[in-house]
This record gives structure tokens, C-alpha cells and sequence, in this order.
């Protein structure tokens, strides 16, 4: 999604935003821009394509300022142009503004607009917000986006500079993030943390309907009814280090190494911060349906967790897609919990669905990974991942650390309800407590892994199996296939192969086949053979020995032996490899893939 960079203060503005836009360019974009107040006025300068070519642009223009805002940007509406790219201006070119977010009503405040005179550049629905400002601007730059704001239906995080205040950048959040920092002779804003991880550990996330100034070495907050507020600031424990490759050649694969460490430290989090302190406001005793909402990869999570928790907690447990949810209009209610699954914590329709059970008087609990994120400061209760910083676009090591973090609430749940003894409790975490190193293991393997996507690179199909806990890995495997080398792969639980996907199989498509001796090994061996008899190519991860599926197998990837609940360790990060090294053999860009955001602030 689009990012937003802010900077005034007395470093080359120029060289903090493009250095901060630098940093956001995992969250995808298709164009970029800059606006820096110059002695010879407000210059603006856009260029569709990487960052690189902005950077080349600002260096070939030699313009310097102190005060100045960038973009990256997402297309939503309008072409992927120049024109369209942000900062936007307003008539007067005196005003200049970035934005991230849709805004809904756009049209008819586009005609209203026109109307009054306003000449319009773009075809976004930006646009309209900047020619708001200049309209109800009258000297005080903070009181006109407000106004501006108060007519804006939908989504925005805002940045707007004026050519009359070079000391003042103005901010304005409702729905999509913005956070900010300050040091003595400097302030700074951005839409995501890493953007500011050379400058500063603590940042202040503002809240939606607020609106902010900032001004070197000061920060000032607004609610929506133009009261002030306190700006409250956190410490973010992220270090800019880990912003770096670390000798890898890709974000992603650095990730993936990183997961026994980011699960480690998940695992840990439970006893450095007692869960029953997090989650004491909460009445768990009664609760009679549980929920688990997200999206994408934190979907596939939640289903994770749906097969664990199920048997675990005696009762109706059930995964949802956010986006789908959010329409169903399930009964909720105080005895419905629903945990909310997001890295981000900022993605909209898990959000929204956030919002929704809080209104219908469920308990939300949120699984996150970005402290001070949306989802983290509006569920009832907030459990941490502690993966770290997370650039490819890909989710990898946040995954694993999800499914860490729902397999000690599980049998936290369980113990809450007094399912679970104390011995048992202790007995089940000192086997989560493996995981890490079982990981390690399988991280082993990778060059047996690499070999397997040097063979199957080239193919334009694939199929993944598995049943039980390991449906919802297969879903998840081919995803990160399709997402990252773009090879069209599905994901199916082995028994519904017959019901339609067998049609595909032939000579020339790969099956991946997930085998456990934990979840219906015989039925899967049917399944195998079911492939193998309409000459389909067998890939076989199994973390157990079993001479018929060594016959079967074309290709045979042994695992170490788990537990049901550490399957998602073991078979994870085999699936992440293979994706990763046959991208990296196509040659995509496997941190940004194409079309795709890190965080999805759009419906
Ligand atoms: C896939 C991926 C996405 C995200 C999804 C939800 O690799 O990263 O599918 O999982 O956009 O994002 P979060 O977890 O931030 O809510």
C-alpha cells in the first residue's frame, strides 16, 4: 500500500525521504514522489517505477529543503502515471499534500470542486483533499485539514505541507496508519516504523480521527472535535539492523533463517509478559464459540489454530477470511470470542471485523506483530508475535511466530477453562518449547530443497496436499509459491482431490504431497496413489519413514519426526525454501512481488 514519509528539521529533507521511502518500497508501489519547500517555493517531483528513478530525478533537479513530504504509491484509482503519483497541489501550487488510503465520496466532492473553480491534474481520489485544504485554508494550515478531513468519506493517512509555514507539517489519520517522531530540533513522520529506524525508537501512532502538527523538536495532536490531546509515545524494540540483508541475498531468505529465533522469542514473550495479566479483563469461562478472523497467510494461521484448538477447547471453533466475515453477520456476543490474526495489525477488513465484534459485544483478542498497530490498541486484549521487523512482502518467520503464539493461547484457553491440568500445561509447552530447534533442522535440508526447484522451476503448474493440521500448510505453501514466482499453484485437502482437481493431473504436473504420520497417513497414501496412477509427478514431504511412500514418491524430502502440534514447524519452512529458490531462479522480485503489498490498508 501506498507509504508516506514527512521531515522538517535542519537534515537535507530530500535525503530523509527518499532514505524513508527507500524503506517503505516493501509495502509495493508503482510510483513515487517527492515535495520540498525550496527558497524558490513548494517543488514537486514524481516519477512512476522505483524509487531509483525519483532519486536520480531529485539529484538531477538539485533541489534542498527542511521541510518536505513523500510518497509511495499503490494505484487504486487512476492509472499508474506521473500525473497521478503524489504530492498532489492545490491551485495556488503553494499547498502540497500525500495520501494513503480511498477516498469514497470522492466524485461528488470532485464536482462540487470543479464547480467552485478548482482545476483538477489527476484522476485520483487525492486530489480532491488537497483542493479541500485550499479551500478552507485561512492562515492556519492545522484548522483546514480538519476541516478538509471533516468532509472526506473513507480512509486516509495524510501529509500536507504549505509554502506560508516552512517550520510546519500538518498530519491527519482515520483508518490507515501514521506514526511519528520527534527529537529536539527535528520531527518526522511516516505511514510504517521502519521508515524511521535510523532516527528514532519512539513513536507516537496516532489514532483515527486525530489530527497532528509537527514542528522540529514538537508534536501537537488533535481529536476530531479539535480538542488537544496528549500525544502518547512508544518504544519500539526494533533494531535498524534488522533492516538489513545480513549477507543474504534476499529479505525473504533471511527471514525464513530467522524463524527459530523469531519463535523463540514468541514462545518467551508468555513468561517476560504474563498472558494472565493481558488477558485478565477478559471473562474466557463462558465463552461458547471461538472465532479466528484474518487474512491471507494470518488466514492460513487461523486455520492452523482451528485444527489445534478444536479438540483442545470442546468447542465450535472456527477460522474465517476478515473480508467475508465482516458481511456475514455472525451472532456475536460477550460468550463468542474472536481473535484477530494480523502481522500488520493495520489490515483494514481484519480491523473492521475487529470493530464489528467489539460493537456486537464479543471479546477480541489480537495476535500482532507491529506494536502500537490499529488492531494491537483496539482488541480487548493484545498478544505479541515477537518476530521482529518483517520487509518481504512474503510472509515468512511471522507466520510460524503466529502459529507459535495460537498454540500457547490454546492451551492457555484450554487451562482457563479447566480442560488442561497444570502437569499437562507444562507437559504441552515444554514440547512447543521444540520447535525452534526442529526448525533448524528442516533449515538443514535446504540444499536438498534447492535441488527439488532446480528441476521443477520451469513448470507452470502445481498442486499441493495435505489433510488435517496440514491442509491449511498446503493452502499456505502455494501461496508463497504463486505470490513470489508467480507459478499458478492451489492448495487442496487430499481427500477433495478426487472431486475436481484430479482432472489436472498428468504427466507433466507436480503434486506436493504433505505426509504425516500424525494425520491420516493411509488416507493420504491413497491419495498418492490416486497421482501416480494418472502418471502425476510426486513431491513428498514426510516426516516419517514408510516403504509404500518411498515407492510412490518421485521425490522424497524426509522431515524430523513431531507431534501434531509441531507439524507447522517442520513442514513450513521446507514449503518457504522450495518457493523461495524457485523465484529466485525465475528471477522475480522475490521481496516485492508484483501487485502486492506488505500492508493491505484498502478493502
Ligand atoms: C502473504 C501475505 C499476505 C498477508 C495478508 C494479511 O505472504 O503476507 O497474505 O498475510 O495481507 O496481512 P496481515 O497479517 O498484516 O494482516
Amino acid at each position: 500500500m501506498c507509504g508516506i514519509v514527512g521531515y522538517v528539521g535542519p537534515q537535507k529533507a530530500e535525503e530523509v525521504l527518499l532514505s524513508g521511502l527507500t524503506r517503505l518500497e516493501y509495502r509495493g508501489y508503482d510510483s513515487a514522489g517527492v515535495a520540498i519547500l525550496t527558497p524558490g517555493g513548494l517543488r514537486l517531483i514524481r516519477r512512476v517505477g522505483k524509487i531509483a528513478n525519483l532519486v536520480e530525478a531529485v539529484r538531477e533537479a538539485g533541489i534542498t529543503g527542511n521541510l518536505g513530504i513523500g510518497h509511495t504509491r499503490w494505484a487504486t484509482h487512476g492509472l499508474p502515471t506521473e500525473d497521478n503519483a503524489h504530492p498532489h497541489c492545490d491551485c495556488t501550487e503553494r499547498i502540497a499534500l500525500v495520501h494513503n488510503g480511498i477516498i469514497e465520496n470522492h466524485r461528488e466532492l470532485r464536482e462540487e470542486l470543479a464547480l467552485r473553480g478548482h482545476r483538477f491534474r489527476s484522476q485520483t481520489d487525492t486530489e480532491v483533499l488537497v483542493h479541500l485544504v485550499e479551500e478552507h485554508y485561512q492562515g492556519d494550515l492545522v484548522e483546514a485539514v480538519r476541516q478538509a478531513v471533516a468532509r472526506a468519506v473513507g480512509a486516509y493517512a495524510i501529509a500536507v505541507i504549505h509554502a506560508d509555514h516552512p517550520t510546519v507539517l500538518v498530519a491527519a489519520r482515520q483508518g490507515s496508519p501514521l506514526v511519528a517522531a520527534v527529537l529536539p530540533q527535528e520531527a518526522f513522520l511516516a505511514s510504517d516504523v521502519p521508515a524511521l529506524l535510523p532516527y528514532a525508537r519512539r513513536f507516537c501512532f496516532l489514532e483515527d480521527g486525530e489530527v497532528a502538527q509537527l514542528r522540529p523538536g514538537e508534536l501537537r495532536v488533535w481529536d476530531r472535535q479539535g480538542r488537544p490531546k496528549q500525544p502518547v509515545f512508544r518504544e519500539v524494540p526494533w533494531d535498524p539492523l534488522s533492516a538489513e540483508k545480513a549477507g543474504f541475498r534476499h529479505f525473504m531468505e533471511k527471514e525464513i533463517h530467522e524463524q527459530p529465533r523469531a519463535i523463540a522469542d514468541t514462545l518467551r514473550s508468555e513468561l517476560s509478559t504474563p498472558w494472565e495479566e493481558g488477558l485478565s479483563g477478559l471473562d474466557l469461562s463462558e465463552i461458547e464459540h471461538v472465532y479466528l478472523v484474518a487474512c491471507g497467510t494470518s488466514y492460513h494461521a487461523a486455520m492452523v489454530a482451528e485444527y489445534l484448538w478444536e479438540p483442545l477447547l470442546r468447542l465450535p471453533v472456527t477460522a474465517e477470511i476478515a473480508s467475508e466475515f465482516r458481511y456475514k453477520t455472525p451472532a456475536l456476543g460477550r460468550r463468542t470470542l474472536v481473535v484477530a490474526i494480523s502481522q500488520s495489525g493495520e489490515t483494514i477488513d481484519t480491523l473492521v471485523a475487529v470493530r464489528q465484534a467489539k460493537e456486537s459485544g464479543a471479546q477480541v483478542i489480537g495476535v500482532v506483530n507491529v506494536v502500537g498497530s490499529a488492531i494491537a490498541r483496539e482488541a480487548h486484549a493484545v498478544l505479541y508475535t515477537r518476530a521482529g521487523l518483517e520487509i518481504g512482502v512474503a510472509a515468512t518467520k511471522t507466520f510460524t511466530a503466529q502459529i507459535a503464539a495460537l498454540a500457547l493461547l490454546g492451551l492457555w484457553l484450554a487451562r482457563a477453562r479447566g480442560l488442561l491440568g497444570e502437569a499437562e500445561l507444562r507437559a504441552a509447552k515444554e514440547e512447543l518449547s521444540r520447535a525452534p530447534r526442529l526448525v533448524e533442522e528442516v533449515l538443514k535440508l535446504e540444499p536438498k530443497i534447492e535441488g527439488w526447484a532446480q528441476k521443477f522451476y520451469t513448470y507452470p503448474n502445481f498442486l499441493y496436499l495435505g489433510r488435517g493440521v496440514l491442509y491449511p500448510l498446503a493452502l499456505e505453501g502455494a501461496l508463497k509459491l504463486k505470490e513470489i514466482s508467480y507459478i499458478h499453484a492451489e492448495g487442496y485437502a487430499a481427500g477433495e482431490m478426487k472431486h475436481g482437481p484430479i482432472a489436472l493431473i498428468h504427466e507433466a504436473m507436480p503434486v506436493v504431497v504433505l505426509y504425516s504420520a500424525q494425520e491420516l497417513p493411509h488416507k493420504v497414501i491413497a491419495n498418492m496413489q490416486e497421482v501416480r496412477a494418472r502418471r502425476g509427478i510426486l513431491l513428498v514431504l514426510a516426516d516419517a519413514q514408510d516403504p509404500e511412500v518411498q515407492e510412490l514418491a518421485d521425490h522424497l524430502l524426509l522431515l524430523p519426526p513431531s507431534s501434531r502440534m509441531l507439524l507447522p514447524f517442520t513442514f513450513t519452512p521446507a514449503l518457504q525454501l522450495f518457493a523461495y529458490h524457485v523465484a529466485r531462479l525465475k528471477g522475480t522480485d522475490v521481496d516485492q512481488p508484483r501487485n502486492l503489498a506488505k500492508t493491505v490498508t484498502v478493502e
